[in-house]
């Protein structure tokens, strides 16, 4: 198998808050440890996929790419940064932060559920291109009734009030009353998309939240704000490779 070699003080460097500088710092103050002996050079290299790199005693994650699944609270930007307001980068644990983190694409603040949470561009891209229409799956609860005319526009393509036409998107109604909760399917991505065709029909989304990307759902033992890694047979998945 290759092995994949980078310096300690990269990888110490996009893998904490410290500088390429001060790496070397911790590094003299003797508080890196790879494979459990001290490192003594900044240069020394280090096995991405099979060694054991150590500051302060904690171990770091040193996988090449990282791929995480958030469950977003309502509440929280799914933006890198923001100097107001929390967002969903705000939220990882000390152990997931690295450089070049970003949210694969975007749910509305007081959208809830799946965020993709990573740092490869290109598998990003792929999940969200508009040519690939991969597939999102939302749970909605709705302000009234929802009835088979509803699904009949839904499935034809809805007009947003603006004029844009959207591609057919399949909703599910899963319980109907003065208020109901439906599932909807999308495999595009407009500004505010699933309130918009909702309005377009006249209805009110109350609540919100993104519950799978293709064919991999929101893990529910996740609770709100919690993080974990996606699996490398889960991302085949969500490429909807098997
Ligand atoms: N559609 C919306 O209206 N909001 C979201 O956050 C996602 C899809």
């Amino acid at each position: 198998m290759l092995s994949d070699l980078e310096r300690v003080d990269k990888i110490l460097a996009s893998r904490t808050a410290f500088s390429r500088k001060e790496t070397k710092k911790l590094i003299t103050q003797g508080r890196v440890r790879l494979n459990g002996r001290l490192v003594r050079s900044a240069e020394e290299k280090v096995d991405l996929a099979a060694d054991v790199l150590q500051l302060d005693g904690k171990s770091l994650l040193l996988q090449k790419r990282l791929y995480l699944m958030m469950n977003k609270p309502a509440g929280v930007l799914s933006a890198a940064r923001d100097p107001k307001q929390p967002t969903v980068l705000d939220l990882l644990p000390e152990g997931y932060r690295r450089t070049g983190l970003f949210p694969a694409g975007r749910l509305d603040k007081d959208t809830e559920g799946f965020m993709l949470i990573t740092d490869d561009g290109e598998f990003a891209h792929r999940i969200l291109s508009p040519k690939r229409h991969v597939p999102k799956t939302y749970h909605a609860r709705i302000d009234g009734p929802v009835n088979e005319r509803m699904v009949k526009a839904f499935a034809d393509g809805i007009v947003l009030e603006d004029g844009s036409l959207c591609r057919p998107a399949q909703l599910l109604l899963l319980e109907s009353g003065p208020e109901s909760l439906c599932q909807v399917v999308l495999t595009q991505g407009m500004y505010h998309q699933v309130k918009r065709m909702f309005v377009a029909c006249g209805r009110r989304v109350l609540w919100l939240k993104r519950t799978a990307i293709g064919a991999l759902p929101l893990d529910e033992a996740l609770k709100p704000g919690e993080v974990r890694k996606i699996t490398d047979k889960e991302i085949l998945r969500l490429l909807d490779k098997i």
